[in-house]
């Protein structure tokens, strides 16, 4: 059975763009692939974290993935921190990386633009990424468009790793959805929806109430015209909304188009939030009750001791032909 590693930053309120982007395929493969997807709190310190809000922050992504769908029974649902090869494997691969290819990586030129200091973390950032992956020989991994170069890098580093020590790694793809690998924000049609974004406006939260959400969604931004057309490069906030719209309600964009025609943006608008609070609404049912129950430690903990057998192995076969001296 193929294997398929994913991972989400508990670094702020999980968003739409997480769900469609990334999320909503998790639940689907792990009915047909062997699955370990991760909370990666590792990666969430390479911005300064109050240590309170990332240990709730930690907990709550692994509620939202149970919630969302993800089945413990079918896929290993851990955090990143619990399994400590992450991290060597992650300075393994820092040491064949250069900084060439990680300064052209546009998550850290974005992050980093206009800082008088970056931190080192956002840096390598990247290789503690490919290390996640590569520990488990995963042979997918379903992310958004804004990981793309990461996961090319990631690529590039087994390649060499291989061919430097010999056959270790497999050369993962990654598995992004046609439609929705990048939801944008609803305030720039330009930019996309994130959950580090200053203004709570620009994303819907998955936990958002439905008020919330359907205030945010009247006020998005549209364009002046009123022809409800999915045309990304003319109409990018529209054709982000019909997106959305597509996800939620589980309609083509030609069906929205065609449902809307003459209308113009304010029945539109309403029937969106509408689908949106339907869509969220079980979730945020079955999230509380998961958070009430105090259950995800338990899944966290055997999910982690599902892994470790599998990470451990790869970390010292990698260990061994990189030359290290094993004990014995
Ligand atoms: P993170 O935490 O920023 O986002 C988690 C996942 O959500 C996707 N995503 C989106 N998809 C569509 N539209 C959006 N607006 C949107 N915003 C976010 C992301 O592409 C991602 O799939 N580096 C990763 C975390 C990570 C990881 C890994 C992923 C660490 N190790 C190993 C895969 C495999 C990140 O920052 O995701």
């Amino acid at each position: 059975m193929k294997r398929v590693l994913s991972g989400i930053q508990p670094s702020g309120q999980l968003t739409l763009g997480n769900y469609i982007g990334a999320i909503q395929n998790f639940v689907k493969l792990q009915e047909t692939h062997e699955c370990y997807f991760m909370v990666v709190d590792l990666h969430a310190i390479t911005v300064p974290q109050e240590p309170a809000a990332l240990r709730e922050q930690t907990e709550s992504v692994a509620a939202l993935f149970i919630a969302a769908g993800i089945d413990p029974a079918k896929a290993s649902v851990f955090a990143q921190s619990h399994v400590p090869a992450h991290a060597e494997l992650g300075w393994l691969f820092t040491t064949l990386s250069y900084m060439g290819e990680l300064e052209r990586m546009t998550q850290f030129k974005d992050k980093s633009s206009g800082k008088e200091s970056v931190g080192t973390g956002l840096f390598v950032y990247p290789t503690l990424m490919a290390a996640d992956i590569l520990l488990y020989n995963a042979d997918l991994v379903p992310v958004g468009d804004d990981q793309k170069q990461h996961l090319e890098l990631t690529r590039d580093l087994a390649q060499r790793f291989n061919q430097r020590f010999g056959d270790t790694f497999t050369i993962p793809d990654p598995y992004i959805p046609k439609v929705g690998a990048r939801i944008m924000s609803l305030d720039d049609g330009t930019k996309k929806m994130s959950k580090s974004n200053p203004n709570p406006g620009s994303y819907i939260a998955l936990l958002d109430p439905p008020d919330v959400i359907r205030k945010k969604i009247s006020r998005a931004t549209t364009d002046s015209g009123r022809e409800v057309r999915f045309d990304p490069a003319e109409k990018p906030e529209v054709s982000n909304l019909m997106s959305i719209y597509a996800h939620c309600a589980d309609m083509t964009l030609d069906d929205i188009a065609a449902r809307y025609d003459g209308q113009g943006y304010g029945a539109f608008k309403k029937d969106l939030a509408e689908h949106v609070v339907a869509k969220l609404e079980p979730l945020q049912r079955r999230y509380a009750d998961i958070r009430g129950s105090g259950e995800i430690h338990d899944i966290l903990k055997r999910g982690a001791e599902q892994v470790s057998a599998v990470a451990n192995e790869t970390l010292r076969a990698a260990k061994e032909r990189m030359g290290f001296l094993l004990p014995r």
